[in-house]
């Protein structure tokens, strides 16, 4: 049978969807003719500002509950054909609460895959990341599926989060080998969009300089400048995560970066150009907060995800950047 399951006419959920990317994923899904996408979260992050835009939506359905109670994940995955698993701790979430955080990615995933073998949903795509190839000086140059995680000189949370998103996709192997679970694994790099947070370590040097331009101070940049970032549009990653649905695509693991990567100095001048101009960045040393730093230039290459679920990123950072900042100028209120 094929693992391919279209979008119109099915139900869905999203587990940990009231966010950045289950509230996009969402719209992506009831566009594309869903029968019902029922968002699932407990609300430890997520919020009602999040998914405002959808709440009136006839086809879209909102569930509290919480992945470490299986009989909450038993009752909203009966009837479903698809399920995206996105609840979870990342990395500054993991630095303050590190047991909290590993049972969700790790417990809640294992949930989550035996409510769908017990419900047969058809298809699982789960969200790991590119905290999967780890942090500090091996991580350089091109990062393609089979590259090692390197753990050396990262901060403890970093290497607990990335740790926890490799085991998450071994349960979904494990998944797939014991009782056939069709899934995809989708590995994102840095999201940033509409609806943006402040729990991403990497996507701070995005808001964070959009909030200082915004007082008139300067943004500031860490080191030199020259790292590296690889970003991906929101609204690419919900296709991505309708494509791999679609796709008969399964037992596969794939990256879904953005166009290119970009530098921080980079990054922090063209937000300062979208954001109406301000003052030159200023130079700092570390301030104590969790940084994520590579061992040079990196590219988190895309290719495979073309071949496999047919998905290409589209919107470049200029774009997005710009679509990013016209939903936090409409919205101050709902950007926490
Ligand atoms: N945002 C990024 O930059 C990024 C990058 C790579 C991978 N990812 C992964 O993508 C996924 C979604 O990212 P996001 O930015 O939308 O994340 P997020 O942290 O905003 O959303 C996760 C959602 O899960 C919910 N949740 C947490 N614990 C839960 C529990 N016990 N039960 C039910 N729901 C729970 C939260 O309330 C939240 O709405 C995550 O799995 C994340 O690890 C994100």
């Amino acid at each position: 049978m094929s693992a391919s399951v279209p979008i119109a006419g099915n139900r869905f959920v999203i587990i940990g969807g009231a966010s950045l990317v289950g509230s996009a994923t969402a719209g992506e899904l009831l566009d594309h003719g869903a029968a019902e996408v029922v968002l699932f979260d407990n609300f430890a992050f997520g919020s009602n500002a999040a998914i405002a835009h959808l709440q009136d939506h006839p086809r879209l359905k909102l569930v509290r509950g919480d992945v470490m109670r299986i009989a909450e994940l038993l009752r909203v995955t009966e009837g479903a054909a698809g399920v995206l698993q996105l609840a979870a701790y990342m990395t500054l979430s993991m630095d303050r609460d590190p047991w909290g955080g590993l049972d969700v990615n790790i417990r809640g995933v294992q949930n989550v895959l035996e409510a769908c073998r017990v419900n047969k949903v058809r298809k699982v795509v789960f969200a790991s990341s590119n905290a999967t190839y780890g942090y500090g000086p091996g991580v350089a140059g091109e990062l393609v599926e089979s590259t090692p995680f390197h753990s050396m000189g990262a901060p403890p949370a970093a290497i607990l989060y990335g740790a926890s998103k490799i085991i998450g996709e071994q349960l979904c192997r494990d998944a797939f080998r014991k009782w056939g679970q069709d899934y995809v694994v989708l590995r994102y790099s840095t999201v940033y969009g509409e609806r943006q947070h402040y729990r991403a370590a990497n996507a701070l040097y995005i808001i964070e300089t959009m909030d200082k331009v915004r007082r008139g101070e300067p943004p500031q940049v860490f080191g030199d400048g020259s790292e590296t970032k690889h970003f991906v549009y929101v609204g690419d990653l919900a296709r991505a995560n309708r494509m791999a649905f679609e796709s008969a695509a399964t037992d596969v693991a794939v990256n879904t970066s953005g166009p290119e990567p970009i530098t921080t100095l980079e990054l922090v001048r063209l937000v300062t150009e979208l954001a109406g101009g301000g003052p030159a960045p200023e130079f700092v040393g570390n301030d104590g907060k969790v940084r994520l730093t590579s061992g040079g230039a990196f590219r988190i290459a895309h290719e495979e995800a073309a071949r496999t679920i047919g998905w290409t990123p589209e919107v470049t950072m200029r774009e997005g950047l710009r679509r990013l900042i016209a939903w936090r100028d409409g919205n101050e209120a709902a950007a926490g």
